[in-house]
């Protein structure tokens, strides 16, 4: 049985956050370290929907921690920085979610059902 960490294919969002947590300055929660593949039990193209949804995952907690961040911190040129990466993380999410979109037809149509009925309870 094959195990994969799918943190070892992300680059320095993870990097930062598992060394934050390494030496104990902040407490955060790891999402992905809980989020073990089994690679030889899934198909190639679920393999790829899967580390896509994973990476999803990761830029939206990547958003949350620079906006954590950002709100922790007095220097303003720091703050400022944080939330200007915290934007481009968006950016990202928006990236994986355009391609699982190519991938996960079934995921299109329910994304766009959710955003009916969300106008139509808002809407009344
Ligand atoms: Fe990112």
């Amino acid at each position: 049985m094959l195990l994969v960490r799918l943190e070892s294919i992300f680059t320095l969002d993870l990097y930062n956050k598992f060394y934050l947590n390494s030496i104990k300055i902040l407490e955060v929660s790891i999402l992905l370290s809980e989020i073990p593949i089994l690679v030889d039990k899934i198909s190639k193209e679920n393999v790829n929907k899967q580390a896509l949804r994973t990476a999803i995952i990761a830029e939206l907690d990547a958003v949350n921690l620079y906006e954590q961040l950002a709100e922790m911190v007095s220097d303003e040129r720091i703050k400022k920085v944080l939330l200007d990466i915290a934007k481009e993380e968006k950016t990202h999410v928006g990236e994986f979610l355009a391609l699982l979109l190519l991938l996960d037809k079934e995921q299109e149509e329910e994304l766009a059902k959710g955003r009916e009925e969300v106008k139509e309870i808002l809407e009344g």
